[in-house]
């Protein structure tokens, strides 16, 4: 396969329509498409505007149409819970059929919403694709978010049912979902017609009645669905992200044009070829879970691994090199974050001596940065090339990577390698001009996106072109800072917003302090996202006391702590906060959340002219230092 990297580029930057149109044709489409790039309500594009498809179909049907139906589709490796199970495509699809007509009994039609809160098991799989054969539009959340959160997607996704268990299992901890759905049921204003319960002997849950049914006895009842064809720009799904407040953006994902998309990448990025095992360590609840462990491996007719465990821990930091070796996987993808934890519990790869690893390949990294040493000790121990490539939940499959499909370009640690063809991506200096090669500057994407992108937000184009069009006329802002390189490599350093990245987990500062403000000693508060060894980064809170408020502040954080796990979920990590005297502030009331971030990462800061009060700094350095920061950080 020898293309090369830089005349397939270029074969897109000359035809970008006639490119995907020729990408499309691995696609099983019900009817074509009239217009390929629909451009009529700028900078709103859809791909693909007039064709039909189903995404349940291309992932199952037609592969157990095409000679593999006895092929596996989907391995559940999960050591929490001892468990190993195995379905075939024929399997499968005959599990997806049965739900999918369960959705249908229970009045699930098409463009109907449908909430999925579910562990790491099969019927998370099961559940997406059943949407997907009868053109519902999931919404998945992540099992580590507290009910508020859960509430708030609740009340604007307005599903007709939900989908959930009955617990999910975090190492050795059974954590009780069901409470935690009835608790969101509550607090939402909108309130679902019917929930499947799937119950798990680890802990099974009272069933509401005239609400709440079985999974295993709806399943048992079920009658089979069909596939339901769907406009190519309708929602496959809505994936809520974290923004600038508590409020969580609603991306929106299409069928035809993430079809097209993820197909192209399986076979051009990764490299990987239709039989493979294509194992994503990551969770349903992320994008990443949703492109590269569900939809993107069986619309390529390969085996895909869903595991429920940790890198370490689940039993061991051998437990990656277990699931490679007796799965024979072929490539993983995961974030950083799970490398540094296997480094840091087994630094010389001890565990790794008696797996045999002969049929793994490539080892890809996403979610966060990966910092250069991590990444070689990967290479190191592995002997494999890793490949760090950079995206977002919106735009739901690569933006730059080093296209295995393709050629391997030289592999530089830190970097992100070169722009995925479909992106134009562009560095705008502070006067949004072009910056040199080396200046560091915003990272955009000259419009329009390729298919697979987020169209809109969920009932909010006004929203999406606020937060991402806005910005700079003409492009998707990405919200990363960065720089290119002098031979075109992308270095994607820092987020220009206030989100974080914790242990590969996006999430928002300000969202936390909107909890924080909300306690009633609290008179101000920032939340900045600080440097640490194992997660990249965690969130460390700073608060001022109201006037008068005497109460230890031992118990005051601890509280502070409890309120965050509690709104928004363990998933933040919030565990570090100090009370401060004053917060440093510009002289027109900005909290320097930048500055302050530098001080606890040790790194050198210019004390900002506009600052109000330099004095405040040395008085917040030493609250960190009391706290230990600055401490150990990444390179
Ligand atoms: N349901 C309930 N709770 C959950 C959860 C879930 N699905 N997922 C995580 N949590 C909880 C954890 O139990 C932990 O709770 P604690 O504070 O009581 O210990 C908290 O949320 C933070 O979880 P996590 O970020 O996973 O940290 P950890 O210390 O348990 O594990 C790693 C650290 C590095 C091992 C872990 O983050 C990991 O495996 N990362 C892999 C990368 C990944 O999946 N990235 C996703 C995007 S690709
Ligand atoms: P998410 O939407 O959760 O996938 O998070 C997307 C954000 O994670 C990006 O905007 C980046 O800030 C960061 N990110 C993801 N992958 C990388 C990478 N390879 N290098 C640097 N940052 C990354």
């Amino acid at each position: 396969m020898s293309q090369s990297y830089h005349a397939t580029y270029q074969k897109w930057q000359k035809d970008p329509l006639g490119f995907w149109a020729e990408a499309a044709e691995a696609i099983d489409w019900y009817k074509k498409w009239d217009t390929l790039l629909d451009a009529s309500e700028a900078p709103i594009y859809r791909w693909f505007n007039g064709a039909e498809v189903n995404s349940c179909y291309n992932a199952l049907d037609r592969h157990v149409g095409n000679g593999r139906s006895q092929q596996l589709a989907l391995i559940y490796d999960s050591p929490v819970t001892n468990t190993i199970q195995k379905f075939t495509y024929a399997e499968l699809l005959d599990q997806v059929a049965r739900f999918a007509g369960v959705l249908q009994q229970h009045g699930a039609a098409k463009g109907d919403r449908v909430v999925i809160y579910l562990p790491m098991v099969p019927e998370a799989v099961i559940a997406m694709l059943a949407c997907a054969r009868i053109g519902a539009i999931h919404s998945v959340v992540f099992g580590g978010f507290a009910a508020k959160e859960l509430a708030t997607r609740i009340d604007d996704a307005k599903p007709k049912l939900i989908v959930s268990a009955s617990c999910g299992i975090e190492v050795n901890r059974v954590i009780p979902y069901k409470p935690l759905l009835d608790e969101a049921i509550d607090l939402a204003t909108h309130k679902p017609q019917t929930c499947v319960i799937l119950q798990r002997p680890q802990a099974p849950a009272s069933l509401v009645e005239g609400r709440d049914v079985d999974w295993q006895a709806a399943m048992q009842q079920a009658k089979p669905a069909d596939c339901v064809p769907v406009a190519a720009t309708d929602p496959l799904y809505i994936l809520y992200t974290s923004g600038t407040t508590g409020m969580p953006k609603g991306v929106v994902r299409d069928n035809g044009g993430h079809l097209v998309a993820l197909h192209w990448s399986m076979k051009y990025v990764y490299g990987v070829q239709p039989g493979d095992v294509y194992w994503a360590a990551s969770d349903v609840g992320w994008v990443v879970g949703h492109s590269y462990i569900v939809y993107a491996p069986l619309f390529y007719g390969c085996t895909t691994i869903l595991y429920e465990g940790k890198p370490v821990g689940t039993p061991d930091p051998g437990a990656f090199w277990r699931v490679i070796s007796e799965h024979k996987v072929n490539v993983l993808f995961t974030a950083p974050t799970a490398f540094r934890a296997i480094k840091r519990d087994d630094p010389d790869a001890s565990y790794l001596e008696p797996y045999d690893l002969s049929h793994f390949r490539t080892l890809f990294l996403a979610g966060e940065r990966c910092d250069p040493a991590t990444l070689q000790w990967a290479e190191e121990k592995l002997k494999v090339p890793v490949i760090d490539h950079w995206w977002q939940t919106e735009t739901g499959w690569p933006i730059c990577a080093n296209l295995l499909g393709l050629e391997q370009l030289p592999i530089k640690p830190g970097s992100a390698t070169v722009p995925v063809p479909g992106y134009d991506v562009r560095i705008l200096d502070v006067y949004e001009e072009e910056a040199d090669a080396g200046e560091i500057g915003s990272i955009v994407i000259k419009l329009p996106l390729p298919p697979g992108c987020l169209p809109t937000l969920w009932h909010n184009d006004e929203g999406y072109k606020q937060t991402y069009l806005s910005n700079f006329p003409g492009y998707y802002s990405t919200a990363d800072a960065g720089f290119k390189d002098e031979d075109g490599y992308l270095w994607i350093m820092s987020r220009t917003d206030d989100i974080i990245n914790v242990a590969g987990h996006r999430l928002s500062t300000g969202a936390m302090e909107e909890v924080l403000a909300a306690h009633p000693d609290v008179a101000e508060c920032a939340v900045i996202g600080v440097a640490d060894a194992l997660k990249g980064e965690i969130p460390l809170g700073t608060v001022v006391l109201k006037a008068g408020v005497n109460r230890p502040h031992d118990a005051i954080i601890k509280e502070l702590v409890q309120m965050v796990r509690e709104r928004i979920g363990p998933v933040a990590s919030f565990k570090i906060a100090a009370v401060v005297e004053r917060l440093p502030k510009t002289r027109s009331g900005k909290v320097l959340r930048g500055t302050m971030k530098k001080i606890a990462d040790g790194e050198a800061y210019r004390v900002p002219a506009t600052i109000d009060n330099p004095a405040i700094l040395a008085e917040i350095a030493a609250d960190l230092a009391e706290l230990g920061y600055p401490h150990q950080k990444n390179e």
